[in-house]
């Protein structure tokens, strides 16, 4: 049998803080640090912790070459290869159907994922955390309040210049992107006692989502053109729909296709599921749960990484491009008089699975979504201006 290492692998040298009540009952602190190897693959979904043994056996065998195990048997023991092999750090080279790290790992290797990013990507998912769960445990923690906690957080602007040598500026006319840019506010309360119309629903995914054109830059290489820029023209962000309340569209999940711009069905949900599916994806955020429709923004990495090669920007370039489609569903939602939102704080793990996604191949990035305002206002909102609440908040 011939053997090698897995393609991205990095081993975290962390730190465990535990309270253990022996040593308090010693007359110690209860406090104690436990020190351990971690080891991070991106091929598999979990973390593996490593004895200093297996540390050295993964650091002298090779990611690329395959080596024979008798060979390699020579300097690692039996038990130390075959612990490795089972946690899937190492992989066989006649790996079977039901050898599921050895496929990962292949898989992963043919989709150019630059190491650090993949790891980053793989273990920055959630799975089922409630964020009022975790509000409400940092706020047990301690009797001081958020700000005293953490003490002032750094200026809200940089000054480089003293104010006297500052070029001023001609001020930005009235336009119609002005008012609308002012008009942008973050939605966290949404009126359900009404659909979105379908008229609504198609704008707002064909401006932010849709492709106005399809270029063929080579034989077999199409790039699309669509509203915001994207990195090497690919966009590769697939637009993941979860209607709650749409005129004339059933509850369910749906993938958006963005050149025949119309809906792809993916699974037909009652509403409450639909609901139990929108609070999940958010990490129970209510107001964003509440939205008539949720955008999952799922990047395909073996698309951008085709071009962007185990590329140190690739992808932080995907990431960006996520951002430029959420602000344009922004605008497209505002100039309808409708809410819009955005949050990073999202379940990837439990959206993979309803959508059918491998997260290494399609990941969701974001969770967008938009509806029409509600008349009152019972969450909080960001519109010190006034622009949709009159007197303004915060
Ligand atoms: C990347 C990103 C992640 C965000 N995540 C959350 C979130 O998890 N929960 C939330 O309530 N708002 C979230 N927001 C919205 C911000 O809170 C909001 O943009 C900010 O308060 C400023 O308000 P405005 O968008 O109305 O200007 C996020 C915004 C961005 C751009």
């Amino acid at each position: 049998m011939r053997i090698r290492r897995c393609v991205t692998l990095v081993i975290e040298p962390r730190e465990r803080i535990e309270f253990d009540l022996g040593v308090l009952l010693a007359g110690e602190t209860g406090v104690v640090s436990r020190l351990e190897w971690v080891a991070l693959a991106p091929h598999l979904d979990d973390e593996q912790v490593l004895a200093d043994v297996e540390v050295a056996a993964l650091g002298a065998i090779s990611p690329t070459q395959w080596a024979d195990r008798e060979a390699l048997a020579q300097r690692h023991s039996d038990a130390v290869l075959d612990g490795l092999l089972a946690k899937g750090l190492l992989v066989g080279e006649e790996a079977t159907a039901s050898d599921d790290a050895a496929a990962r790992d292949a898989a992963l290797r043919g989709a150019h994922w630059r190491g650090l990013s993949a790891v980053a990507h793989r273990f920055g998912r959630w799975r089922g955390i409630d964020s009022n769960e975790v509000e409400r445990r940092f706020a047990e923690e301690s009797d001081q309040s958020f700000a005293e906690r953490l003490g002032p957080p750094p200026p809200h602007v940089l000054e480089r210049a003293p104010a006297e040598q500052r070029l001023g500026l001609p001020a930005a006319a009235d336009s119609p992107l002005e008012a609308l840019l002012a008009s942008r506010v973050t939605c966290r309360n949404f009126d359900r006692t009404r659909a979105v119309t379908l008229a609504e629903f198609g704008t707002c995914l064909y401006r932010a989502f849709g492709a106005r054109a399809v270029s063929e830059i080579a034989p077999d290489i199409r790039i699309l053109k669509k509203g915001s820029p994207s990195a090497g023209g690919l966009h590769v962000t697939e637009a993941y729909v979860l209607v709650q309340q749409v005129e004339g569209i059933a509850p369910g999940l749906y993938h958006y296709h963005p050149v025949d711009h119309a809906l792809e069905p993916i699974e037909a949900l009652a509403p409450d599921a639909a609901a139990y599916c929108a609070r999940r994806f958010v990490a129970a955020q209510a107001y964003y749960a509440e939205a008539h429709v949720q955008v999952i923004l799922a990047s395909r990495f073996r698309r951008n990484f085709w071009k962007y090669r185990n590329h140190a920007k690739a992808y932080r370039a995907v990431i960006l491009d996520a951002g430029h489609l959420s602000q344009t569903l922004y605008l497209a939602a505002t100039e309808l008089r409708l809410g819009a939102f955005i949050t990073a704080a999202i379940n990837e793990v439990d959206i993979e699975q309803a959508f059918g996604l491998e997260p290494m191949e399609e990941g969701p990035l974001a969770v967008c979504g938009f509806g029409p305002r509600a008349a009152q206002r019972t969450t909080i909102e960001l519109d010190p201006l006034g622009a949709m609440w009159p007197g303004g908040t915060g």
